[in-house]
């Protein structure tokens, strides 16, 4: 049995777990997740004050994901930490907190890459949503649809042009004059206008797509967002018309993710969905990507909130695997804005 520490700094939540088990048997004795709220004020994250304030909650938030784990130090097998996409800032803390932790117990160190994290977060809860499988992944930064064979092969079918789905759901809040991060206040929202009045066109879902299309599996949402910008900007009554504005945003935007999502499912007869990141949060995207693919057999799985969003549990569940696979990272381990997702497979 190993047992693996995690470290998520990446952007604006400070988190840190311990997890338990082998292969994809593997417990979550605890995690902490301190969101810094600091960034509100300002509508959007501050990396400044993002880094500032993983300094001084490092600490205390690992002290206490170890001891609701009711484990020592001494008791670890190695230590993961994040160490790439993300604000270099922040990811910082978490990579130099790691390394001293696992140099001063002489454990293995391994970096995380933090879309891989949130490929594993609903095999956290779910023993099926293991691979193959199509993933989805949505967050304030990212938006990627990927074939899954296995655990470490990842196939990029379709990436955002623009802005990402959490990005469009936050930029439209703004325009609607919605707190920051807006994605379920949108989606609250929504729930409260009808679907008739805004139709926004649907971005780069065209019905005679062919699977060639360079197209195909990509997404854009900055076109939706000027759409709603416009719809805004000529509304003579907002209070009136902003529940069925955000309501028309949001099903353009599922139908969207959905229509892409059942592409790339049904090209590689995959028979799971795996969704991931922040804006899988949204109960009414699971419902309709249910209600699109459940009746062709496909099977839906999403993580709860707590796991959907930034977290350390994900980070240490995809370290077991690559842990496993005798997967090290050394002390000159650094912290990089960018860079591909491991185990890219050719598309
Ligand atoms: O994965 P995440 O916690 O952080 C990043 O890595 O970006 O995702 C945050 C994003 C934000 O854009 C937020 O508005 C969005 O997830 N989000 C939602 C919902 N809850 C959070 N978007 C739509 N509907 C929601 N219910
Ligand atoms: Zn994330």
């Amino acid at each position: 049995m190993t047992r693996i520490l995690g470290i998520e700094t990446s952007c604006d939540e400070t988190s840190a777990a311990v997890l338990e088990g082998s292969g994809d048997n593997v417990v979550q004795k605890s995690l902490v997740i301190l969101s810094q709220d600091v960034h509100r004020v300002f509508g959007g994250v501050v990396p400044e004050i993002a880094s500032r304030a993983h300094l001084t909650s490092i600490v205390p938030v690992v002290q206490r994901a170890l001891d609701e784990a009711g484990t020592r130090l001494e008791e670890l097998d190695a230590i993961a930490v994040t160490n790439t996409p993300g604000l270099v800032g922040a990811l910082l803390v978490g990579v130099s907190y790691g390394k001293a932790l696992a140099f001063s117990r002489d454990i293995p160190l391994l970096g995380v890459h933090h879309m891989e994290g949130h490929l594993f977060a609903a095999a956290l809860e779910h023993r099926d949503a293991v691979p193959p499988f199509t993933a989805l992944l949505i967050s304030g930064g990212h938006t990627l649809l990927l074939d899954v064979e296995a655990w470490g092969q990842y196939r990029l079918l379709g990436a955002t042009r623009d802005d990402a789905a959490g990005e469009a759901f936050d930029k439209v809040a703004k325009l609607l004059g919605l707190p920051y991060p807006g994605g379920r206040y949108i989606e609250q929202l929504a729930a409260t206008g009808t679907s008739k009045r805004f139709t926004f066109a649907r971005p780069m879902v065209r019905k005679n797509a062919l699977r060639d299309d360079d197209d195909y599996y990509a997404f854009s949402f900055s076109g939706l967002k000027t759409a709603v910008l416009n719809a805004v900007r000529a509304s003579t009554d907002i209070e009136a018309d902003k529940a069925d504005i955000a309501r028309g945003f949001q099903d353009s935007l599922i139908d969207t993710l959905v229509e892409k999502t059942a592409r790339a499912a049904s090209a590689f007869g995959r028979e799971r969905v795996v969704l991931g990141g922040g804006v899988a949060c949204n109960r009414t995207l699971a419902s309709a990507m249910r209600a699109r693919l459940e009746p062709g057999g496909v099977k839906v799985f999403t993580p709860t909130p707590r796991l959907a969003t930034d977290n350390a549990a994900m980070i240490a569940r995809a370290a077991f695997f690559r842990f496993e696979k005798g997967e090290r990272s050394g002390l000159d381990l650094n912290a990089y804005a960018s860079s591909p997702i491991p185990g890219l497979v050719a598309a």
